[in-house]
């Protein structure tokens, strides 16, 4: 299933951050995760600039295409997003999810990423209102609500971005949209339910499930 548009937002998703692999044995890390029954992959792509931190890019997400199925969701902290959209969706990316406050204009970087034949995220930073997603909500197919700061991996899940959370399920619930709402980052068994409860149906999780001893028992502890 490579299309975000036909998974159900009534199904709790699992989507490991490919940031907590060990990047020496990156095919094989990404075989590992998909047999333990990963929904889709979750790639962190970080420029130094929108965070302070640099990850990988292009050429690593189209080496990883050519070994893998999975759906490609891609998470672009970087400046410029609407730039680097068609790009991306060359390599092989499925889905781009880029944050509100990169700097281009919303309605730009929607139109961009459509064009290359991608579905659309926006993540909202953690000082960042649900209500400036708002606007966006009937034209994209998915609302990345970070629970750390954005940057690196390994944070603490940060519990008050929930009603943030709930606010966002609760105003596509109004409008009868079909929404996924993903959360990001510390995420593991112990709020996997708080999250869901929340409102949230895409859990992205790269620590908890990367570095677990058996990583199909816990993308199975994030779903029960
Ligand atoms: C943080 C990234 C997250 C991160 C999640 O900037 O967007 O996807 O890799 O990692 P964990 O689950 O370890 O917090
Ligand atoms: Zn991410």
């Amino acid at each position: 299933m490579r299309n975000l548009k036909e998974l159900s937002n009534q199904d709790i998703l699992v989507s490991p951050s490919l940031l907590a692999a060990d990047f020496g044995r990156l095919a094989e890390e990404v075989k590992r995760i998909a047999d333990a029954g990963a929904d889709m992959l979750h790639l962190d792509v970080m420029d130094g600039i929108f965070v302070p931190n640099i990850s990988f890019g292009i050429p690593v997400i189209a080496s990883l295409r050519k070994i893998s199925g999975l759906l490609f969701d891609t998470h672009l902290m970087i400046a410029h997003p609407a730039r680097y959209a068609e790009a991306f969706a060359k390599a092989g990316a499925d889905h781009l999810t880029f944050h509100l406050e990169s700097g281009d204009p919303a309605e730009e970087v929607i139109s961009a990423i459509r064009a290359a034949g991608c579905t659309v995220g926006i993540s909202l930073k953690p000082a960042t209102p649900a209500e400036a997603v708002f606007p966006y909500l009937d034209k994209v197919d998915m609302v990345l609500i970070m629970t750390v700061e954005p940057g690196f991996g390994g944070q603490k899940f940060m519990q008050d971005m929930m009603p943030k959370v709930r606010a966002v399920r609760e105003e596509i619930r109004k409008r009868g949209l079909t929404v996924h709402v993903q959360v990001d980052g510390g995420i593991q068994e112990g709020n996997a339910l708080l999250c869901r409860d929340s409102g949230s149906n895409i859990l992205v999780a790269g620590t908890s499930v990367f570095r677990a001893p058996d990583a199909a028992e816990a993308i199975a502890g994030l779903k029960k």
